[in-house]
């Protein structure tokens, strides 16, 4: 019916995909293969882009849009993830298990999203199959717009260091000790930019560098330091906090974060260090900063880590504070919005249990262990296809002792509700949990079992503002999140092994009002499999239509 079509076309000039299409346009084609690497000095299968490992860094403004082809070369289904990029009103790009049908080997796909209203240090990774093991990770840094000021000066020079810990074994090999039941080995290194000694970091004397952290490795938590010199803590996940000054400073599994450093001390070159926290493994890995023309090292021994264990690290997060009066991406400042005297509509306390479900080893979360459906539930939910998800079949408060089982939970909420968060550890190592789609505010970490009365004790007035927040072993983490992206999101441990192994689940943002200004419709490219396999999304039937 050309009435039909006439009205689809339409329609689709006004929903069109991005939002910001003034804003300039970077296009990447990545191509994702296995090669050799050799990051602890022998050869092993690795997983590049472009020929690369770890994968080609981004670089962007603000408000960029970002669309990047990835051909997937390898053998099995592949998705990348794009680890603290909102995607706002899009959890279409998301790229996780939950919202995407995977590439198929020898097949492609173009995400299409913008870096919207966010300035800071992010990356991009593998979500399936424990892919990331074996690399197909990078940075992706987000740069201000002229307009919009950050709180320091301009830095003389950008460092970005990807710092995690590395396996010998691929992930095929990690993966089938998983899946027959065993756990992860202890790591056999730790790498910075996918080596154990990266390039020197080269500075002039008296200039101030920014170095931008991220731990992208499967679950140790590091610690970074630089002989001789103090880090000023300017960025959390792309929130400015107080800028404080450390010898050191913790990085999770997940999290990101960036320091200045002013060359201040005599030329010469000095030892950037990066170490396990907690972890049987005692790993190092060592990089120098080297003062332009310095001809030789630092004296003295590499700089110690941390003088504590959890005590010291949980004093340091709590240091960390939001700077009410630094401006945001946008042009408002972040400490008009006083999240502390916003009333909360609901608190889902969540624990995870410790790894077995009928004998075999799995993660849960309040006694549900999440496994990948065969239709992603964004698509299930898109297409109203039943029996995929089960609706807030998730208690909202930890199961008693009955053993786990699997499921594949989704968690309803409305829009612009402002929900509690509860993380509660039960376990003795640390976790580290993160959320797609938001920025949340993390109010307080407390030892034992949560109860109402530790509402007490919360920061409600300059908590520090991140996407991913560790919880000490037995102890708790709670966030107040206000939920102002509509679409369907990941929430997860980012220790890999945990949510590889069920510790993760969905929680639906939603509206009955549907409209473009809330969300945007599937994407013309989508990958559609499962039991939407066959069905097209709404451009494919328009330009049949027309066809
Ligand atoms: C795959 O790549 C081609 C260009 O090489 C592009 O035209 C096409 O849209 C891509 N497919 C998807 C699903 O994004
Ligand atoms: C907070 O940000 C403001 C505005 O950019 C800046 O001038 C100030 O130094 C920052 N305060 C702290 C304590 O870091
Ligand atoms: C870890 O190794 C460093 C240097 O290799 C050493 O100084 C430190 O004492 C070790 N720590 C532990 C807990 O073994």
């Amino acid at each position: 019916m050309p009435a039909t079509a006439a009205l689809l076309v339409l329609l689709l000039a006004v929903a069109a995909p991005l939002a910001g299409a003034d804003d300039p346009y970077r296009y990447f084609t990545w191509t994702v293969t296995y090669g050799p690497i050799s990051p602890l000095g022998t050869p092993q299968q690795g997983i590049l882009i472009n020929g690369q490992f770890p994968g080609p860094r981004i670089d962007c403004v603000t408000n960029d849009n970002l669309i990047v082809n990835v051909v997937n070369n390898l053998d099995e289904p592949f998705l990348l993830t794009w680890n603290g990029i909102k995607q706002r009103k899009n959890s279409w790009q998301d790229g996780v298990a939950g919202t995407n049908c995977p590439i198929p080997p020898s097949a492609n796909y173009t995400y299409k999203f913008q870096a919207k209203d966010q300035i800071g240090t992010f990356t991009y990774f593998p979500s399936l199959a424990l892919h990331r093991a074996s690399g197909g990770f990078g940075a992706l840094n987000v740069y201000q717009r002229p307009a919009i000021p950050v709180p320091y000066p301009p830095p003389a020079g950008d460092f970005t260091l990807l710092v995690g810990d590395w396996y010998k074994a691929g992930y095929r090999q990690l993966r089938q000790s998983l899946d027959a039941g065993g756990a992860l080995p202890p790591p056999d290194g730790l790498l910075i930019n996918g080596v154990q000694s990266p390039p020197a970091f080269v500075g002039a004397r008296g200039g101030t560098y920014l170095f931008r952290v991220s731990n992208v490795g499967l679950r140790a938590s590091v610690n970074i330091r630089i002989q001789g010199h103090r880090l000023r803590l300017v960025e959390v996940e792309g929130t400015h906090p107080v800028q404080n000054v450390y010898d050191s400073l913790d990085v999770h599994a997940g999290q990101s974060l960036a320091f200045l450093v002013t060359l201040d001390q005599p030329p010469l070159d000095y030892a950037v260090v990066v170490s396990t926290r907690f972890a049987p493994a005692n790993l190092t890995a060592v990089g120098t900063l080297h003062y332009a023309g310095a001809t030789a090292r630092a004296p003295g021994p590499l700089p110690a880590g941390p003088p504590g264990q959890y005590d010291w690290s949980v004093n340091q997060a709590r240091s960390f504070r939001w700077n009410l009066t630094a401006s945001a991406a946008r042009p408002n400042p972040q400490g008009s919005f006083h999240y502390g005297a916003i009333p909360t509509s609901r608190t889902l306390v969540l624990a995870s249990s410790s790894p077995a479900l009928a004998g075999r080893r799995r993660c849960a979360v309040n006694g549900v262990s999440f496994v990948v459906p065969d239709t992603p539930l964004k698509l299930a939910d898109n297409y109203n296809i039943a029996n995929v998800i089960e609706w807030d079949s998730l208690p909202a408060r930890p199961a008693g002792g009955a053993p786990p089982r699997a499921g594949t939970p989704v968690v309803r909420l409305n829009l612009h509700e402002f929900v509690e968060v509860v993380f509660q550890n039960t376990e003795n190592e640390l976790q580290s949990w993160h959320l797609d789609g938001y920025d949340f505010w993390v109010v307080g970490y407390g030892d034992g079992q949560w109860t109402e009365m530790q509402r007490q004790t919360y920061n409600l007035v300059d908590a520090q503002a991140r996407h991913t927040v560790q919880v000490y072993p037995n102890g708790w983490s709670a966030i107040l999140v206000s939920l102002d992206n509509q679409g369907m999101w990941n929430l997860r441990s980012a220790i890999w092994d945990r949510q590889y192994l069920g510790q993760q689940l969905y929680l639906r943002v939603w509206t009955p009002q549907q409209s473009f200004s809330n969300e945007y419709s599937i994407p013309t490219n989508a990958i559609l499999c499962g039991r939407a396999a066959g069905l097209h999304t709404d451009e494919q039937d328009a330009e049949s239509i027309q066809g």
